[in-house]
């Protein structure tokens, strides 16, 4: 829907963190039966990062955050709502937002995680600007951060050569009228919820090796399934958000849709009759890093030159839950 004629929010500063170690196709040939073939073309796969043994997610969060402030020119006191978009929190609790206000010294924040599997990002910046909105507060700094590489079965073909851990952060305000969020879209099948799904969470601590090991320890996922929906969803609810927004297809600048699979990917452009050149892809070299993909990715379109000032930005989540959600931003750096 229209995000409403009140105070305009936007993206005022991007961040990101990926972690240094770097597990490629032929890393992971060594580990299950699979392919590099294999996996480039079912996923477009190449690589992706894993986090160090020392971090936990709230380590990655925080880098990602500190970049995303300093790129706003934003210092953490003046931060009012920090939220992290996670499946991999540190703990059961408390929040890891917690863990990133007291690493960052955001003493003025209050503090929460939001948990909407690989959505949770677009979810996220649809809560944090209702408050800008409504203007209780001015400054929200809204986390993307996983680590998803602990809730893997590495012995599992069908999920382990996926995933990724990532963090990505913006700090969104109030921007120039006409600028900013111009539509979300959100929406969740909770009838699909067996379909990827981490029963039992395990702790996410460094140096722990969590609470025990059963298979209900580790994320599942009947992966056809999954797939047959995110075909169908990603192209329907971007075209709702373009349609909410006041604008039509050819009016987008940039297409940033969660970083799963190449195939899903092409398959929306197709939908939205998009080129190559608007579509942003960074699947390649990250995996699917679930909450944190859509702000690594928009972080990269923005360094990359990608998205500019006055352009149009259809972000696209999808995951588990199922949930999904878009959102049109006018982009307002
Ligand atoms: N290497 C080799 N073979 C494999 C591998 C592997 N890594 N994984 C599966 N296979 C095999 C399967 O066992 C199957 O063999 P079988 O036919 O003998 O049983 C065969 O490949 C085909 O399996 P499919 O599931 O049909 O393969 P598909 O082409 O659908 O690709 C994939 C599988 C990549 C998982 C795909 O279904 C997919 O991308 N699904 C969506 C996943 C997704 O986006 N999830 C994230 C949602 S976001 C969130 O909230 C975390």
């Amino acid at each position: 829907m229209p995000i409403g004629n009140t105070i305009p929010v936007g993206i005022v500063g991007t961040g990101i963190y990926l972690p240094e170690k770097v597990l490629t196709n032929a890393d992971i040939e060594k580990i299950v039966d699979t392919t590099d073939e294999w996996i480039r073309n079912r996923t477009g796969i190449q690589e992706r990062r894993i986090i160090s043994d020392d971090m936990a997610t709230s380590d990655i969060a925080v880098r990602a955050a500190k970049m995303a402030l300093q790129n706003a020119g934003v210092s953490a006191g003046e931060v009012d709502l920090i939220m992290v978009a996670t499946i991999s929190p540190d703990m059961f609790f408390p929040a890891t937002a917690c863990l990133v206000q007291k690493d960052i010294g955001a003493w003025n924040a209050a503090a929460f995680d939001l948990s909407a599997g690989c959505t949770g990002f677009v979810y996220g910046l649809a809560v944090g600007s209702q408050f800008i909105k409504t203007g209780m507060y001015k400054t929200v700094l809204l986390v993307g951060a996983e680590s998803l590489s602990r809730s893997i079965n590495w012995e599992d073909r069908n999920t382990c050569v996926l995933f990724g851990d990532a963090a990505g952060a913006v700090v969104l305000r109030q921007v120039e009228d006409g600028f900013g969020i111009l539509s979300v879209e959100l929406g969740a099948d909770g009838s699909g919820h067996d379909l990827l799904k981490q029963a039992v969470q395990r702790t996410q601590a460094p140096g722990t090796e969590g609470n025990c090991r059963s298979a209900e320890n580790y994320l599942t996922m009947a992966g056809r399934e999954v797939f047959k929906f995110a075909v169908k969803i990603v192209g329907e609810t971007a075209l709702k958000a373009i349609e909410s927004a006041g604008l039509q297809k050819n009016d987008i600048d940039c297409f940033i849709p969660h970083q799963a699979n190449i195939r899903i990917i092409d398959a929306a452009a197709k939908r939205l009759d998009l080129p190559k050149d608007k579509v942003f892809v960074n699947v390649q070299k990250y995996g699917n890093t679930s909450a944190a993909s859509i702000p690594v990715a928009l972080h990269e379109a923005f360094l990359e030159g990608k998205i500019k000032k006055g352009e149009k930005v259809v972000l696209v989540g999808f995951g588990a839950g199922l949930t999904w959600g878009a959102s049109v931003i006018k982009w307002a750096l």
